[in-house]
């Protein structure tokens, strides 16, 4: 049987979700899908599109993830093959889609079903190889699915919503380590203390009366929160001239907002334009960005 996990959007309300403030969140579908077979020549992870293989001891961060995984679970050897639809490295979520994936795949291989406390902790574990202090918004969502807000103390609370929210996602096609962000934000805290931990509440409050006005299906509001939030974002430092460009450039097609969205430094850009969708595809295009129009949080 094959596993499945979802990629996530953060609608608003990352890096500041690392210290402990809301973020609201969605999941993105299809994400990932994973079938493990037992493999009598030690494991392996193998990955589509990319047409790549890692192993546990081939010093790749996925190699080691995949072995660190193996052994908590107590699996020896397995061959894992994993199919991903989300971009890698884009702010989408596609890591911690690919452990909460390879772990329920690798107990559906052992005919068991994870409860989900399992399951979360062995893909924190797996976030964990990846940048050292995850929030676990990422996870989180890829395991449950879904759209609320999120706080690493308090885990994940459920927004209630009117219908499905369309969104438009561009690829910068730039890519940045999510560790060096988190790392630059964390930088900025120690040089710049109260300004930063001021940023940081208020990206929080952002979200979550961003939270309020989803339920109330009020999107203007809504646009005009992820404007604000990108405001603040590039205020931790983690935006760059073509995010700003791009944003600016779906405002300008008729967005009611636009801003970032995972971990900056390029990556993807999110815009809320109901019924502007095509405007902001055909802006975005004109940059050189192939975007796409989703439905975030079933
Ligand atoms: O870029 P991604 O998909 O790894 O998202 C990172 C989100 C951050 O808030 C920047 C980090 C975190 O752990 O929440």
């Amino acid at each position: 049987m094959t596993s499945t996990a979802h990629g996530k959007v953060i609608l608003l309300g990352e890096h500041a979700v690392v210290f402990g403030a809301d973020a609201l969140a969605a999941s993105l579908s299809p994400g990932v899908e994973c079938i493990a077979r037992p493999s009598p020549g030690g494991t392996v992870l193998a990955v589509a599109p990319w047409g790549v293989s890692f192993r546990p001891d081939d010093g790749s961060e996925l190699g080691r993830a995949v072995g660190d995984l193996c052994a908590a679970m107590g699996v020896r050897d397995a061959a894992l093959a994993l199919t991903l639809h989300l971009p890698g490295g884009g702010g989408l979520g596609s890591s911690a889609a690919m452990g909460v994936a390879c772990a329920r795949a690798l107990a559906e291989m052992h005919g068991r079903t994870l409860r989900d406390d399992e399951l979360l902790a062995f893909a924190l574990g797996w976030e964990k190889v990846f940048h050292g202090n995850p929030s676990g918004v990422d996870h989180t969502l890829a395991a449950l699915g879904g759209i609320g807000l999120f706080n690493r103390a308090t885990g994940l609370r459920r927004v209630p919503m009117r219908g499905a929210l369309r969104l438009c996602i561009g690829d910068s096609g730039e890519r940045a380590s999510t560790r060096e962000m988190v790392h630059r934000v964390a930088r900025l805290r120690e040089r710049l203390p109260a300004a930063t931990d001021q940023t940081i509440e208020s990206i929080g409050a952002v979200a979550r009366d961003g939270a309020l006005a989803l339920q109330e299906g009020d999107a203007k509001s809504l646009g005009n929160f992820m404007n604000l939030n990108q405001n603040l974002l590039a205020a931790l430092l983690v935006s760059n001239e073509r995010l700003e460009d791009l944003c600016a450039a779906a405002r300008a097609a008729g967005a009611l907002g636009a801003k970032l969205t995972g971990a900056g430094g390029g990556g993807c850009v999110i815009a809320l334009a109901p019924g502007r969708e095509d405007d902001v595809l055909a802006a975005w295009r004109a940059a050189g960005v192939d975007g796409r129009v989703v439905e975030v949080g079933r």
